[in-house]
């Protein structure tokens, strides 16, 4: 796949999310032939720098080889600095792109990737509205990639929907989850349509409960000002956990068009039951922060001592949910999700577990205690597949344990592309399939909304768990109501 011909504006060009992320993604992409001569680089930001000099921070930020596509299109970057909703910028960056349509021949298409704090998506597309450059040239294209965090709750997200689509429509805007990048979470789509064995047992004949976690080792690190505001449930159980669920848990869909793949989703969302009573919510969403914990060689800080966190904070690091998904194939399957930061091991996986035999008394004492037939996607890492279920242990006594069928990525000869690769270069394309509709975030707030709202004004101290273990005890008691357990809760 090859970018066509098209100027690539990344605004935030000077931000850690280009050096980290952006940058490398393209000499990779450049390295492998996806952007020809007819691509060009533009940077706009605050900080003063020359084109030359951009050229040289575009370089350093990778450690790739200096192959010849990269070096080219990295000499003949550009850089427009100045104040983002400063008509002079816009009026500048105009002149700039039409220099690159004449030397570069890129026919005056554009992809706009709005690298920067997010309360700056709104003026940005403003003003590329104003000075219209948000227009495609004929039968062009003109594209503006924002990232999440889209709003901070229903209303907010209504507002930047608006701001945005006073510059570009819909068709236009490509939000990214770069947890839709992920191989393992595009490989639930080939793993449910791609096979005939699975799709009879998925739901809820067969379905007992499914779990999905979002599990990291690392705390809030330098990130703790951005932390404050966000919070896991807004940071990754809005956008990350529900875009996954609604891939696992939803409907076939009639082609693998974009849009007839997005209307899955959204249908999905839609039959969440928000939880809007407050004893509901009590009784079904756990928040937990972080205090110090680990080893002795290993002490690791709490929530409230990382820089840039007040002190007496009361940010969730931690969110376990019971979601019911109210329809024909899951109504009555206990959707269990839960992610955190400080947790013991870094793991994101999806798990599906079916019900109990009718007849486990026919191996009385023999495989009681068994952990249920599971089916599990392991997302990262050991990118795999695992399918668990009880086999007898060779012997004379009957006894049965738990055995296991594994699939790994790793016996592929491909290498996955990196999450910021792939999205580029859709972007780049126009494929929209991983990117979020506009109906999928409004849906996805009605669902996190009332649960945020409810801990705002909850006077009561937030639950704690200390550094390197599994979230507060709230979280155990949440499932074991159901007579249930988290897997990996020890
Ligand atoms: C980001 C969150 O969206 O996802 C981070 O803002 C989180 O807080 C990250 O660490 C996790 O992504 P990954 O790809 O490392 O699982």
């Amino acid at each position: 796949r090859r970018s066509p011909p098209c100027v690539l504006v990344i605004f935030g060009a000077s931000g850690d999310l280009t050096a980290r992320k952006l940058l490398p993604a393209l000499e990779r992409l450049a390295g492998y032939g996806a952007l020809p001569a007819e691509v060009a680089l533009v940077g706009v930001a605050r900080t003063p720098m020359s084109d030359a000099e951009f050229g040289d921070l575009c370089r350093r930020s990778v450690s790739g080889e200096d192959h010849p596509r990269w070096r080219d299109l990295t000499s003949a970057a550009r850089y427009v600095h100045g104040d983002y909703d400063d008509p002079a910028t816009h009026q500048r960056l105009a002149e700039v792109l039409a220099e690159c349509d004449h030397r570069h021949g890129t026919a005056g298409n554009r992809v706009y990737y709005l690298a920067t704090p997010p309360r700056l998506f709104g003026p940005i597309a403003t003003s590329l509205g104003k000075a219209g450059l948000s227009v495609p040239a004929g039968d062009g294209f003109v594209r503006a990639v924002v990232e999440k965090p889209f709003g901070w709750d229903e209303a907010s997200a209504r507002e930047l929907y608006a701001e945005l689509s006073s510059a570009f429509t819909e068709e236009q805007i490509f939000r990214i989850d770069h947890y839709l990048a992920k191989e393992t979470v595009q490989n639930l789509l080939a793993l449910r349509f791609a096979n005939s064995i699975f799709e009879p047992i998925w739901n809820r004949t067969w379905v007992d409960n499914v779990q999905i976690t979002v599990a990291e080792t690392l705390g809030v690190g330098e990130r703790g000002g951005f932390y404050e505001t966000t919070g896991a449930m807004r940071d990754i159980v809005q956008n990350h956990v529900l875009q996954v669920l609604s891939l696992f848990l939803m409907e076939p869909p009639t082609s693998f068009h974009p849009e007839a793949i997005r209307d899955e989703k959204v249908k999905l969302l839609r039959a969440i039951q928000p939880l809007d009573e407050e004893a509901e919510i009590a009784a079904n969403a756990v928040r937990g922060q972080y205090t110090r914990g680990g080893t002795r060689e290993d002490l690791m800080p709490g929530y409230r001592d990382e820089p840039g966190v007040d002190p007496l904070s009361a940010t969730e690091t931690f969110v376990a949910m019971r979601l019911e998904v109210q329809n024909w194939r899951w109504t009555g399957v206990p959707v269990y999700v839960r992610t955190g930061k400080r947790l013991p091991a870094r793991l994101t996986e999806v798990a599906m577990e079916f019900r109990r035999p009718p007849q486990l008394p026919l191996f009385p004492g023999r495989g009681q205690g068994l952990e249920p037939d599971a089916l599990v996607v392991r997302v990262q890492p050991d990118e795999g597949l695992s399918l668990r279920f009880g086999a007898k242990v060779p012997g004379h006594a009957f006894r049965v344990q738990k055995a296991s069928m594994d699939f790994s990525y790793e016996s592929f000869d491909e290498q996955s592309p990196d999450a910021y690769e792939r999205v580029i270069l859709d972007a780049l394309i126009g494929d929209p399939t991983l990117f979020i509709r506009a109906d999928e975030v409004g849906r996805s707030w009605r669902i996190v909304d009332p649960v945020m709202r409810y801990w705002a004004a909850d006077e009561r101290p937030i639950p704690l768990y200390q550094a390197a273990t599994w979230g507060p005890p709230e979280a155990d008691s949440l499932i074991a109501r159901d007579g249930r357990s988290w897997r990996h809760s020890s």
